[in-house]
């Protein structure tokens, strides 16, 4: 029988990497617009990995099953480390791409930098009815540039430069997830998935 997994997230475009990455694993994957309205859980990790842990463990307590959450940003070597795990919010509580994109460039300006090293950081957790965790992680490294180019990806994608001349924003959904730090954390996360489904249908 399919064990059910919450996926901790309402974006559509998450959830179809996840199911794209489980297919064939005897799992049913439920989302959060699945199952009843839950308030947000309150991410106040100072890390990917706890915030992912929080998500993860709150939803798992809320619902009763086994859950997997996901939490991700950039971090800005110029601006410190910035935005960091505040990268969803970086300009505000009702932030969006464009002004968060607005805020990196200010932010950049303040203190006269137009290009910076940089790096995506992704951790994947997974809590289990019996609270065990399974945790990975993923990075990829790159520079953030005050120069746009690209219209694909989404988030700080078109400032992200994974080389010379290419941003993140100019990738195919396939190439990006070949390797994006979600791509990354992902990979090594369904082998322990799968090592978990063996134990717990024994
Ligand atoms: P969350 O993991 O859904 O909380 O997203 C965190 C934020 O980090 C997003 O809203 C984006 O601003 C940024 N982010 C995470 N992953 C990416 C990516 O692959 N490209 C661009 N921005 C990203």
């Amino acid at each position: 029988m399919a064990k059910k997994i919450v996926i901790a997230t309402k974006n559509l475009d998450k959830l179809r990497e996840l199911e794209i990455a489980f297919d064939g694993l005897p799992v049913e994957i439920l989302s959060l617009a699945d199952i009843d309205d839950f308030p947000d859980a309150i991410e106040d990790g100072e890390t990917f990995e706890e915030n992912a842990e929080i998500k993860a463990r709150f939803f798992s307590e809320k619902t009763g099953l086994a859950c997997l959450a996901d939490d991700s940003g950039l971090e800005v070597d110029a601006l410190d480390g910035r935005p960091g795990v505040h990268s969803a919010r970086f300009a505000g509580y009702h932030a969006h791409d464009v002004t968060n994109n607005q805020k990196l460039l200010e932010e950049m300006a303040k203190v006269n930098a137009t290009e910076s090293p940089a790096r995506y950081h992704c951790a994947l957790c997974f809590v289990d009815v019996d609270g065990s965790k399974i945790v990975t992680t993923g990075t990829i490294n790159g520079t953030i540039r005050t120069v746009a180019q690209g219209e694909g990806g989404f988030g700080y994608d078109p400032y992200f430069y994974i080389d010379e001349n290419k941003t993140m924003a100019e990738l195919s959904t396939e190439e990006k997830d070949e390797i994006s730090h979600r791509g990354k954390a992902l990979r090594e996360f369904v082998p322990k998935l799968k090592e978990w489904l063996t134990c717990s249908l024994e």
